[in-house]
């Protein structure tokens, strides 16, 4: 529902014509747009936020292509920053009734979705955290231009591409049959895939994280389900707000991994019935949660057709999954 075009604004309905299009899944088409891939009604989203979107010194925006795991960095960030305004991880903490899509937003699926309503940010005290799609090329301006932090989070093609199938499969309209695994996959290795190509993605932000290690912080869902306390640590000093001894004594580090991980947020009883506010349902952000399921579900000749194609644009950057 949250893909419907019916609300898009006179800038968009002129731009789309001029772009590009493909075959969609959820959507009918997919149009593209500075390189990458959008459903129609995002395309407004992603106008506007370009438009409108002040960045400020002090802001976080939390980067990542569909299904790299952003629900999981949305609640660790909201978590981390705030942890001295919401220190009770039992009680009180906003992650234990809101999932973290409504404490997170995006910009261009939520914040500036609708075409007649600017969001009020001004409000908002800092540091603001926001949160994206894009690809880095795409960014509003001043993202680039202030000295605001971006942590950009990916994980390995073949499990990206795994859960976007059983997502998208999961918000397809009622009257349409499953989405066959080989022609999204197809789509997905040709690139086609929304907000992707998913190797240019990738790519634009790595290059970035090694040109700008202050501005750009660059993640791997694999390697944070590996040592997520060390990554937890490394993201709090990328954004300044560091743990003190005290704190690690305390344990608050782990409170904050232990509130957020697949166990305990899966099973909190607002991601089990809730809807997020762009209309899908909070149980569909969490499956398994796992690095590896690729294993059952792609054939031989898959794995090796998409581990060429990651060989091919990665390796000569020193990228590897
Ligand atoms: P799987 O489909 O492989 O299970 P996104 O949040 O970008 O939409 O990505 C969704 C993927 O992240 C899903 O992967 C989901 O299960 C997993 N995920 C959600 N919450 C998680 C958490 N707290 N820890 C680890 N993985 C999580």
């Amino acid at each position: 529902e949250f893909l419907q075009q019916h609300d898009i604004g006179q800038e968009c309905k002129e731009l789309l014509p001029t772009l590009p299009l493909e075959k969609g899944w959820v959507a009918t088409h997919v149009y593209q747009y500075q390189g990458f891939w959008f459903y129609p009604k995002i395309i407004q989203g992603v106008l506007s936020c370009q438009k409108h979107f002040q960045a400020l010194d002090t802001d976080i925006v939390l980067i990542t292509i569909p299904k790299s795991g952003t629900t999981w960095l949305k609640a660790l960030m909201f978590a981390l920053i705030n942890r001295n305004k919401y220190p009770n991880i039992h009680s009180d903490h906003p992650l234990l009734t809101k999932n973290p899509h409504d404490l997170v937003p995006f910009w261009e699926i939520g914040l500036y979705s609708d075409k007649d309503l600017l969001p009020d940010l001004q409000t908002i005290s800092p540091p603001r955290l926001f949160s994206t799609h894009l690809s880095y090329e795409s960014l509003p301006k001043s993202v680039k231009d202030s000295s605001c932090k971006v942590v950009y989070l990916c994980r390995d093609p073949k499990d990206t591409f795994v859960s976007l199938w059983h997502f998208l499969n999961k918000i397809r309209p009622k009257n349409r049959e499953t989405f066959p695994l080989e022609e999204v996959f197809e789509s997905f290795c040709r690139g086609v895939t929304p907000f992707g190509p998913f190797w240019e993605h990738v790519l634009g932000y790595w290059k970035k994280s090694l040109e700008s290690p202050k501005k750009v912080m660059f993640l791997k869902y694999e390697e944070i389900k590996m040592r997520p306390n060390f990554y937890l640590k490394e993201i709090a000093k990328f954004l300044e707000c560091p743990f003190s001894k005290e704190e690690e004594s305390k344990g608050v580090d782990d409170d904050i991994l232990n509130l957020c991980s697949f166990e305990n947020l899966s099973n909190l009883e607002v991601n089990k019935i809730g809807t997020v506010s762009f209309k899908v349902e909070n149980k569909t952000f969490f499956r398994r949660g796992q690095v590896g399921d690729w294993k059952n579900i792609l054939t031989t000749d898959m794995i090796e057709h998409i581990n060429t194609i990651t060989e091919l644009f990665f390796s000569k950057h020193g990228l590897k999954f």
